[in-house]
C-alpha cells in the first residue's frame, strides 16, 4: 500500500511539533522534526565558531557531521555525530542564529536530500516551514498552522516558566514577529502556505483539538 506523508507547516510557536509528534503517535507514523535538523546545524556551527552567515562553511560542516532524530514516546532525540545535544538544540543561543543558518540554499538543498531520504517508503510527519511547498510536494496530506503573534509568543512564555527561564513577553514578540520576518522572507523556499493545504488557525485551539482535527481529516483520507 502507498505509504502517507503528512506535511505540517507554519510559522514559529504555532504548536506544530507538538502538534506533529501527537497526530504520528497516535497513527504510529514516524515523525520527523525537520526544524530540529537545522538547530542541530545551528548547534554545530556554535561550536566550531562558524559563522552563521557564512553558507560554504556551513555546508562544509554540514557535510561532515551526522545528524540523527531518534523517535522516542515522549520527545525526539536529537544526537550529533552520536552526541545527545537535544536540550542544547533549544537555546536561546541556537534560536536566535537558526533562522539565518537555515537561509542558505546549499544548507537548505542538503537538508532536504537528507530529509526526503528519510521520509522515503514510511508513513510519516513531518513539520517545518517547506514541507508542503518544497520538501515534500506531493505530500498526502498538508497542514498550515497559525496563530497570532500575541498567542505564540504568550505558549513560549510559558513553556520557557516551566523550564526555569524568564523572558519577558514583550521580547518574546519581537523575537518570534523577527524570526517570522525573515524565515517568509529568505530567497530559498521561504515559508509559506502550499496552495493545497488545510490552514488550521490554533489561536483559540487547544493543542488536543488541534490533534483531533488533523487525525479527522487522515481518517477520511484512508
Ligand atoms: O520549528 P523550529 O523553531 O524548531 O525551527 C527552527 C528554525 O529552522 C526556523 O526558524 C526556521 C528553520 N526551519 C526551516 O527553515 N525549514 C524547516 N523545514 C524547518 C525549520
Amino acid at each position: 500500500m502507498k505509504k502517507m506523508k503528512i506535511a505540517i507547516d507554519g510559522p514559529a510557536g504555532a504548536g506544530k511539533s507538538t502538534v506533529a509528534k501527537q497526530v504520528a503517535q497516535a497513527l504510529s507514523f514516524l515523525y520527523i522534526d525537520t526544524g530540529a535538523m537545522y538547530r542541530a546545524l545551528t548547534y554545530a556551527a556554535i561550536k566550531h565558531h562558524v559563522s552563521p552567515d557564512d553558507e560554504a562553511s556551513l555546508k562544509s560542516l554540514l557535510d561532515s557531521i551526522e545528524i540523527k532524530l531518534v523517535d522516542e514516546q515522549a520527545k525526539t532525540r536529537v544526537y550529533v555525530n552520536n552526541t545527545d545535544v537535544t536540550d542544547q538544540v533549544r537555546t536561546d543561543e541556537v534560536t536566535k542564529s537558526v533562522s539565518l543558518v537555515s537561509s542558505h540554499g546549499q544548507v537548505r538543498k542538503e537538508m532536504v536530500r537528507q530529509q526526503r531520504l528519510l521520509a522515503e517508503d514510511t508513513n510519516c510527519v513531518l513539520d517545518g516551514r517547506d514541507i508542503g511547498t518544497y520538501v515534500l510536494p506531493n505530500a498526502e496530506l498538508k497542514f498550515f498552522l497559525t496563530a497570532t503573534v500575541e498567542e505564540r509568543a504568550r505558549r513560549r512564555y510559558e513553556e520557557n516558566i516551566q523550564k526555569g527561564f524568564k523572558q519577558s513577553l514583550e521580547q518574546l514578540i519581537k523575537d518570534i514577529a523577527r524570526r517570522d520576518e525573515f524565515d517568509s522572507n529568505r530567497s530559498f523556499a521561504p515559508l509559506r502556505k502550499a496552495e493545497d493545504a488545510i490552514e488550521i488557525d490554533t489561536t483559540s485551539l487547544s493543542i488536543s483539538e488541534v490533534t483531533q482535527t488533523i487525525i479527522g481529516y487522515v481518517k477520511e483520507r484512508v
